[in-house]
């Protein structure tokens, strides 16, 4: 496993022949989700990469970035025994080099929902995939449907400037009782962590009622609601059922739908979704 922190590095091993690279993007503090990732990645592709970058740009100031797990050692740990063959961990300047002003910007799709909640959030994303693409130019690169918003705005950016590259999208990894994994998970209290199990809780019972037979947009995010109004720690920032593409709520379930929510608990801000189809 090579480890790297300069783009010249990973364009020296990239001009090695007979291509095939699969890129796991992430900002580390690995857990079972994104490892799941790697493990696709490596299935599905000659060479895997992986990016361990705290992005700056995608953090609100004031936000979490300064206390953002970073646990290098760790990570480099837990890749090694999964045949990895590249670990990307640049510095901010290797990326944000003084004088960078250039962004890339999604509409509509990045508007609603984390995009209303964190402006300029995706943003930073976009702006960081786009550069880890140009560093890398994998085959296909791995997101996780953890976070629906980003594949569906990463999606977009990807058929609108046409890259070069398939988005493999993995399915959710959950703790035992259903709390979504994710690096923030660490900073719940005990308390707060047996309360966040409430986010599963609320969408598994809208997606019971779903398959009763309700197909009202409006009633899914009711019974949402109602489920979250249980759980006295849950602070709710946004409840939806939307389109999976655009991210607009719906007002019927026609053909897919994607129920998603954001809920704090205390300074924790976590989120969580599932696909109805
Ligand atoms: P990060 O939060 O580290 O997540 C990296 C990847 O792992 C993302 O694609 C995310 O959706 C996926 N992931 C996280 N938790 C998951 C879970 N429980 N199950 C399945 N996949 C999960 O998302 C980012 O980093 C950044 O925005 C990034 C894309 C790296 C750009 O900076």
């Amino acid at each position: 496993m090579h480890f790297v922190k300069t783009i010249q590095e990973v364009r020296e091993i990239h001009k090695h022949p007979g291509g095939g690279w699969g890129l796991v993007p992430t900002m580390g503090a690995l857990h079972k989700g994104h490892l799941a990732l790697v493990e696709r990645a490596r299935a599905e592709n000659k060479h895997t990469a992986v990016s361990i970058f705290v992005n700056p740009t995608q953090f609100a100031a004031g936000g979490d970035l300064e206390k953002y797990p970073r646990p290098l050692e760790k990570d480099l740990g837990l890749l090694a025994p999964l045949g990895v063959d590249l670990v990307f961990a640049p510095s901010a300047e290797e990326i944000y080099p003084p004088g960078f002003q250039t962004y890339v910007t999604v509409e509509d799709v990045a508007a609603p929902l984390e995009g209303a909640l964190r402006p300029g959030h995706f943003r930073g994303v976009a702006t960081v995939v786009t550069k880890l693409f140009n560093i890398f130019q994998p085959d296909r690169a791995y997101f996780g449907q953890k976070d629906a918003q980003q594949v569906a705005v990463i999606s977009r950016m990807v058929r609108d400037l046409n890259l070069p590259v398939e988005i493999v999208v993995g399915k959710t990894v959950r703790e035992a009782d259903g709390l979504a994994m994710s690096s923030r998970n660490a900073y719940l209290s005990p308390e707060e962590r047996q309360a966040a199990v409430v986010l599963f809780q609320a969408l598994s019972a809208a997606q019971r009622v779903y398959e009763q037979g309700v197909r009202e947009a409006e009633r899914l995010r009711e019974v949402m609601r109602d489920v979250l109004a249980q759980e006295p720690r849950a602070q709710v920032e946004y409840v939806s059922a939307a389109d999976p593409l655009t991210l607009q709520e719906l007002d019927r379930v026609r053909d897919k739908a994607l129920l998603s929510m954001a809920v704090r608990f205390g300074t924790t801000r976590l989120i969580d979704n599932l696909m109805l189809e």
